[in-house]
Parts: C-alpha cells; sequence; structure tokens
C-alpha cells in the first residue's frame, strides 16, 4: 500500500450503486476499504479495483455490531479521506394493507438510519482533528415525500437527508465536507424488488459519475435524474392533500 494515498472507504460496495463507486476511485494513489456481505463478489471487486492500481482491504464485519463495527473503523490506518455509505435496504409493502413487518422495519431503520449516523460519529472527531475529508450519506427522492409503499424506506431517507444536511453545517468550520446523495432509480437488485413504476431508471455508471461529480465538488446535495428530483421536490411544496393524490395517481398508493 502507498504510505498516504487517498484512503476512500465504502460501504454497501457489493451493491450496484457502492460497487460503481469503487470502480470509478480506484486509482493507483488510492487505497480502497470495501465492505460488503457477499465476499465473493468483494473479492472480485477488488481484483477489478487492483488491476486499476488501488490497494485494496475488504470488511464483511456486521454492521449492526456495534463493538466489532467500531474496532473495524478504529484499526483503519489513518482517519479516511473520503467515506461513501451505501449499505442500504428497502422492502416494499406492495400494494396491499396489511403495512410493513415490524421486524423488517426496525432492521431497515438500522441500516439505513443509525447505522449510518454512527459510523459518520465515530469518523467525524478524527477527521475534524486533521481538518479534511468527507462524508458521504446515500438518502433517495423517496425523502421528499413519503409514499405509502415503503413508510420506513421513506423515513430512513428523510431521516438520513436531515442529518447529513444538518452535519454539513456543524462540520464546515472544521475543513470536513457533507454530501447528501438523492438519487431516483438506479438499476439494481433493490431497484427490481421495489413495488410500483420506477420512471427515468437510469444505469449504476451514470449514477455513480453524477455521485462522483458532486462529491469532488463538495455539493451539499447530489440530486437526479432531474425530472424526477423536480416532480418530488414539488411533492414537498404543494399542499399535502395534492400530493397525496398525485402520489396515488402515480401507483405508490395501497388499495382502497
Ligand atoms: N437503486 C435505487 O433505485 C436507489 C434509489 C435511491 C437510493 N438508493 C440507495 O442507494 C444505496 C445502494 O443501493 P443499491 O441500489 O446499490 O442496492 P443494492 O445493489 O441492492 O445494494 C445494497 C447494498 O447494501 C448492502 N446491504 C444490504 N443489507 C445489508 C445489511 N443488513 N448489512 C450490511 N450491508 C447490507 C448489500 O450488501 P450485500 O450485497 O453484501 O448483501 C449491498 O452492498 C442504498 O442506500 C439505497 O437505499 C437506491
Amino acid at each position: 500500500m502507498p504510505a498516504q494515498g487517498r484512503l476512500i472507504l465504502i460501504t454497501g460496495a457489493t451493491g450496484a450503486i457502492g460497487g460503481e463507486l469503487a470502480r470509478r476511485y480506484a486509482a493507483a494513489d488510492t487505497e480502497l476499504v470495501l465492505h460488503g456481505r457477499r465476499l465473493e463478489v468483494l473479492e472480485a471487486l477488488a481484483q477489478e479495483c487492483q488491476a486499476k492500481g488501488a490497494s485494496v482491504s475488504l470488511s464483511q464485519v456486521a454492521l449492526d455490531d456495534d463493538p466489532a463495527r467500531e474496532a473495524w473503523l478504529d484499526a483503519l490506518p489513518r482517519p479516511p479521506d473520503l467515506v461513501l455509505l451505501c449499505a442500504g435496504m428497502n422492502h416494499g409493502v406492495t400494494h396491499a394493507r396489511d403495512g410493513e413487518d415490524g421486524v423488517q422495519a426496525r432492521a431497515l431503520l438500522e441500516l439505513n438510519l443509525r447505522i449510518p449516523i454512527d459510523m459518520a460519529r465515530h469518523l467525524a472527531p478524527a477527521m475534524q482533528a486533521r481538518g479534511s475529508g468527507q462524508l458521504v450519506f446515500i438518502s433517495s427522492l423517496a425523502a421528499w415525500f413519503g409514499l405509502p409503499v415503503t413508510p420506513s424506506y421513506s423515513a430512513s431517507k428523510a431521516g438520513i437527508k436531515a442529518y447529513g444536511e444538518a452535519l454539513r453545517g456543524l462540520l464546515a468550520a472544521d475543513g470536513v465536507g457533507v454530501t447528501v446523495v438523492m438519487p431516483g432509480y438506479v438499476e439494481s437488485s433493490m431497484a427490481r424488488a421495489m413495488p410500483g413504476p420506477k420512471p427515468f431508471l437510469v444505469g449504476p455508471e451514470r449514477a455513480a459519475k453524477r455521485i462522483q461529480a458532486g462529491v469532488a465538488a463538495n455539493r451539499a446535495r447530489v440530486s437526479f435524474p432531474w425530472p424526477l428530483a423536480l416532480g418530488t421536490q414539488c411533492l414537498a411544496l404543494l399542499p399535502a392533500c395534492l400530493s397525496e393524490r398525485l402520489v396515488r395517481w402515480s401507483g405508490y398508493g395501497v388499495e382502497p
């Protein structure tokens, strides 16, 4: 490993977006720390990244095991220069009225909201002390208005959006950047399993390119594709009774 290459940590690296980000950031002066649960996918990705000259280390630590996760972060050679928190899950409630399973909903809120917050809280002080670094949270355009087909997912993404925006203001004076990414539909196993229509679906390569450009500019928010970003943001601005009707009309409501 180079002595002081750029250290980039990516959770969800075995996923469509995280994996594509790893490929894009792989370079000779870069140390990638890739996290995922599926070892064979991680190892294949590591080979691709190493072929581009990056040094790679892998982790399969259980993200919901707080002591193990913190020990993993404490063992990093130095505070990361960039942290891309891509691990996430969704579970649709389909269009039935029986609602979400409580156990699944808690696991989702844990992975999408509590764990990235805890990871940022754990990593931020050393980045602040050094005076540089960037934290990237993956929210969703679903954060703008709660969708009846995915209540906990919408809540988790609205929560991480608000947290990232707040943290950005808190850490800016210490030279640490924070970016909140709000993708629309990106081709992935998660997107395929989601209920409802998927307008303006983009590939993970295009999504990763947009994310990388926004992160490089330390933008507060990276939203795409623009027609869906505009439409979902309007849902937050309109009177709720109108937004509810638009959401039902668009196919994200539950059957009466
Ligand atoms: N795809 C979309 O349309 C879309 C839209 C908006 C936002 N997002 C967000 O983008 C992020 C990446 O999603 P994606 O589209 O790349 O989906 P994906 O291909 O399904 O990847 C999900 C990633 O999360 C990891 N993961 C899932 N459950 C986990 C758990 N319990 N513990 C640890 N890791 C876990 C997976 O690890 P394994 O593969 O090892 O299981 C995988 O690396 C998520 O936060 C998602 O909410 C996606």
